[in-house]
C-alpha cells in the first residue's frame, strides 16, 4: 500500500510503498478515506518534531483520520465491515504510577512515555490502511463522512470546553448561562474571544455557539473575507486585528469571560491576557515555534491575575470521551449552521500529494489527503 512516510535522520518526506499492517484479534483494519493537515504534521515535515517509534527511521504521518472498517479482528463484536470510525490519537505510557492512563486519560499523561499515532512513537493515518485496535476506535455517523476528520482537531476544543466549565465550577453561585439561553442572562462564562482562525480557532467557536456562547473572533485576516463570512455563518462576531487593536477589544465587545487561544502566537496572546475579565479564564492550545525572547510587563500581569481571581490553563490532546462528544457535536453543528462544515475544508487532494501540501506555504483552512482512489 501506499504511505506517506518521514525520515528525520535522511530530511525526507515521501509517498512510498510500505507493508499492509496485519489485523491483530482486537484490532480493526482501517480503510483511511481521508486524513486531515495541521500544524503538526508540517512541523513534523519540517523535520522540527516527531519521532520514530523506536529502532525505525521512517514512520507513517497524519493523526487526524476518518476511516472506514474494512475488517475486523477475530475478538472484535461492536465493529462490522462498514463502519464509520475515527482513530485515536495518544497511546498510554506503560507506567504502572501514571494515573492518568491507567484510568485511560492518557492526555494527562505524567511520565512523557506516551505515544501519539503519526507524531511520536507509532505509525499515523496518511496511508491507505492502518490496523487500529479497537479500544482506540470511535464509531461515528455515517452521514458525516469525509468530515469525520474534523473530529480529532474538534477534539482539542471539548477537552478546552470541559475544563473551562470544570474550573467555573469554583465560582460559589449557578452559571446561569451554561447550556441555557442567553436569555437568561449572561453568567460567568457568557462571552468567548477565540483568538486564530484555523480549524482548531473556527472548531472552538462553533463548539461555544453549539453552547449559547457569545462568541467573538480575533484573527489577522482583513474582514470581508472568508473568515469573517464564517463568523457571521455561526452567529458570531468578526474582529480584525488590522482594524482592532486588543487594549480596544473590550470597549468594542464588553467584558471577555473566556479567552480561547488558537492562534500559537506568543506576543498577541500575553497582550490578550491583559483583556481578560475578572472572574475570567485563559486557556492556551497553540504550540508556539521558537521565536527568541519576549517581553511582558510581568508585574502588571501578576498583579492582574491575583487581584482578578484569573485562571490562565493550558491544554493539549483530549480523552476518548470528547471524540464522543465532538462527533456528536460535528452533527449538532451540520443541523445549526447548515453548509459550514463543507466550507472548513479548503482542499482535497490525493494521498500522493502529501510531500507538497505539508512543505507548500499553508493555505486555506482544513487540507485534505484522500488516502483512496
Ligand atoms: C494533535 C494532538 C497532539 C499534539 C501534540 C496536535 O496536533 O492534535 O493530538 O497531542 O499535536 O503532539
Ligand atoms: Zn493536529
Amino acid at each position: 500500500m501506499l504511505a506517506c512516510l518521514v525520515s528525520k535522520k535522511e530530511r525526507r518526506v515521501k509517498v512510498g510503498e510500505w507493508p499492509e499492517p496485519p489485523c491483530g484479534p482486537t484490532q480493526l483494519l482501517l480503510k483511511i478515506q481521508a486524513c486531515g493537515i495541521c500544524g503538526t504534521d508540517r512541523e513534523i515535515a519540517s523535520f522540527q518534531y516527531g519521532e520514530p517509534p523506536q529502532g525505525r527511521d521512517e514512520f507513517v504521518l497524519g493523526h487526524e483520520a476518518a476511516a472506514q472498517v474494512q475488517a475486523v479482528g477475530s475478538a472484535v463484536e461492536d465493529f462490522g465491515e462498514g463502519d464509520w470510525v475515527v482513530p485515536v490519537v495518544r497511546r498510554p505510557c506503560p507506567h504502572a504510577s501514571c494515573r492518568a492512563c491507567r484510568v485511560g486519560r492518557q492526555d494527562f499523561c505524567t511520565t512523557g512515555d506516551f505515544t501519539e499515532c503519526g507524531i511520536r512513537g507509532a505509525d499515523g493515518f496518511m496511508a491507505e490502511l492502518a490496523a487500529v485496535d479497537q479500544a482506540f476506535c470511535i464509531p461515528v455517523p455515517e452521514s458525516l463522512g469525509e468530515l469525520a476528520v474534523l473530529t480529532e482537531p474538534l477534539t482539542i476544543a471539548e477537552k478546552a470546553i470541559e475544563q473551562v466549565f470544570a474550573v467555573q465550577a469554583r465560582l460559589p453561585y449557578e452559571c446561569q448561562h451554561q447550556g441555557k439561553a442567553l436569555e437568561r442572562g449572561p453568567g460567568h462564562c457568557h462571552r468567548a474571544l477565540v483568538l486564530g482562525a484555523g480549524p482548531v480557532g473556527l472548531l472552538g467557536a462553533l463548539a461555544l455557539r453549539l453552547r449559547d456562547f457569545e462568541v467573538v473572533i480575533y484573527s489577522k485576516e482583513a474582514p470581508g473575507g472568508k473568515k469573517s463570512e464564517l463568523a457571521r455563518a455561526m452567529g458570531a462576531r468578526y474582529l480584525s486585528a488590522q482594524e482592532t487593536a486588543i487594549p480596544e477589544i473590550e470597549k468594542r465587545v464588553g467584558p471577555l469571560d473566556l479567552i480561547y487561544e488558537a492562534a500559537g502566537a506568543t506576543g498577541v496572546a500575553f497582550a490578550m491576557m491583559q483583556a481578560l475579565s475578572t472572574n475570567g479564564i485563559f486557556c492556551f492550545t497553540g504550540v508556539p515555534g521558537r521565536r527568541g525572547p519576549l517581553s511582558i510587563e510581568a508585574d502588571d500581569l501578576m498583579r492582574q491575575l491575583v487581584l482578578q481571581n484569573q485562571v490562565v490553563f493550558g491544554t493539549v490532546n483530549a480523552g476518548k470521551e470528547a471524540y464522543f462528544q465532538a462527533a456528536q457535536d460535528l452533527l449538532a453543528i451540520a443541523k445549526k449552521f447548515p453548509g459550514l462544515l463543507p466550507k472548513l475544508i479548503t482542499q482535497r487532494a490525493p494521498l500522493k500529494r502529501a510531500p507538497s501540501l505539508l512543505t507548500e506555504a499553508p493555505s486555506g483552512i482544513k487540507n485534505l489527503l484522500l488516502c483512496h482512489g
